[in-house]
């Protein structure tokens, strides 16, 4: 199955506001190739010509609800100058957080969100998050802070059935959030 703009589940559907469970592991050959395809596809979306020529927009991560899977996956893959930051994780938890917070200035955008919900999205500044990591082939403890940290919480709240416009402030959805960095 090819990930594309039309193989996306888009909100309102109810598998992107199911809880997902854990995958067991270690992964067998089916969620291995999933996850693998997802991490490829948010690779691939940051090339222009890749998404016009499949249909598709540029992306940094993507959360297995996202392609009707009800499993524990993600994948990250975000630019950074000459180099990708990449995860593709299955079971991530955030196990400690700073108090301090961080927002993205413009908002956030998904894939199976349209059009982008317009306010500031707070997130924890920094996560310390453990997961069996497919790249590295191992369980690990990452440290994350400000964009990947948000990326990151962002793709966990996928499999919690949580979409970022849920964090919005309804009453005020662009006021300031006191002592947050703003990204
Ligand atoms: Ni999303």
């Amino acid at each position: 199955m090819e990930i594309n703009d039309n193989t996306i589940v888009m909100d309102p559907n109810e598998i992107l506001r199911t809880r997902c469970p854990e995958v067991e592991l270690p992964l067998s050959d089916e969620d291995r190739e999933h996850l693998e395809q997802m991490l490829e596809y948010v690779r691939n979306t940051h090339d222009e010509q890749y998404c016009s020529d499949h249909n598709c927009r540029a992306s940094v991560g993507i959360a297995a609800p996202q392609i009707g899977l009800l499993k524990k996956m993600l994948a990250i893959s975000i630019e950074d100058g000459e180099d990708l930051v990449e995860f593709a994780l299955v079971n991530p938890k955030i196990v400690s957080n700073s108090t301090r917070l961080c927002y993205l200035e413009n908002g956030e955008s998904c894939l199976s969100v349209a059009p982008d919900a317009e306010g500031i999205v707070p997130r924890y500044y920094r996560i310390k998050v453990r997961a069996y990591n497919l790249i590295t082939d191992r369980m690990e403890e990452i440290k994350l802070k400000g964009y990947p940290s948000i990326v990151m919480q962002h793709e966990i709240d996928h499999l919690y059935g949580k979409l970022y416009y849920d964090h919005i402030n309804k009453n005020d959805p662009w006021q300031p959030i006191p002592d947050a960095v703003i990204i």
